[in-house]
């Protein structure tokens, strides 16, 4: 595990979409694995102006986000789909047939699972997956007891975390009670993680998923058992580790 440890949101910016952008060179048609949130917004901001300098490309890209409401129209505008295209894939020139986000068509939930399971492993398995943290330490949107051999799930999110995401919506009562999302064991199969977090709010839950135990009650304390895992942080975030 290596932490590197930024001084401010810029640094930890450049620092996290440095590493993104010399995977993306060491291998083009690389798949990463995306988040979505404010923990990535930096990054993404920084990964368009490193594609608009010429410093990237993500022609040959692949991608998959970890997860998905159920319940809103993806072309609502807290639908994780349009984040995505918002903070991200309209700056840069992925291609739309390379993009993989979960179908949360109510009809086809149980199929879709297994479908991006099988399209995640059809296309090589993820390279990187970039990730950030919940309080709760929710991975993805695996609450505190997703089973450690989960794979892609329909879950029932938490109360923090629907608490946590009320900033989005108008009323706590408009955000989904339920998302489709990668499971822990299809994130943990990525061959390399970059674990991101920034703000003082995330420094305890850090400290709980870094130096505790493995459990699944702190989900992100897994990824102690990943070979390949990097943490970029900020100062404030890591500041109890
Ligand atoms: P945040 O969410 O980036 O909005 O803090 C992180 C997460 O829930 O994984």
């Amino acid at each position: 595990m290596n932490i590197i440890k930024c001084k401010d949101i810029d640094d930890y910016a450049k620092t996290a979409a440095q590493i993104v952008t010399d995977r993306i060179n060491s291998k083009p048609d690389i798949v990463l694995g995306l988040p979505t949130g404010s923990t990535p917004v930096p990054l993404y901001k920084e990964l368009s102006s490193l594609y608009n300098q010429g410093k990237v490309d993500f022609s040959r890209v692949t991608t998959y986000n970890l997860d998905e409401y159920i319940g809103l129209d993806r072309s609502s505008e807290q639908s994780y789909y349009n984040f995505m295209h918002t903070n991200l894939f309209k700056h840069i020139n992925v291609k739309a047939e390379n993009i993989n986000i979960p179908n949360n068509d109510p009809n086809g939930l149980e199929m879709e699972c297994l479908e991006y399971e099988t399209a995640i492993k059809e296309s090589g398995g993820i390279d990187l997956q970039v990730l950030g943290i919940g309080h709760n330490g929710h991975i993805g949107f695996n609450e505190p007891g997703t089973p450690f051999d989960s794979t892609t799930h329909i879950i029932e999110l938490s109360e923090e975390t629907i608490a946590a995401n009320a900033r989005f919506f108008d009323t706590p009562a408009m955000v989904p009670k339920k998302a489709i999302s990668m499971g822990i064991r299809t994130i943990m199969l990525s061959k390399e993680i970059l674990l991101l977090a920034y703000g003082k709010d995330k420094a305890e839950i850090l400290k709980r998923a870094l130096t505790g135990d493995i459990t699944t009650d702190v989900p992100a304390s897994v990824l102690k058992l990943h070979p390949n895992l990097t943490i970029v942080v900020d100062e404030e975030a890591s500041s109890l580790l």
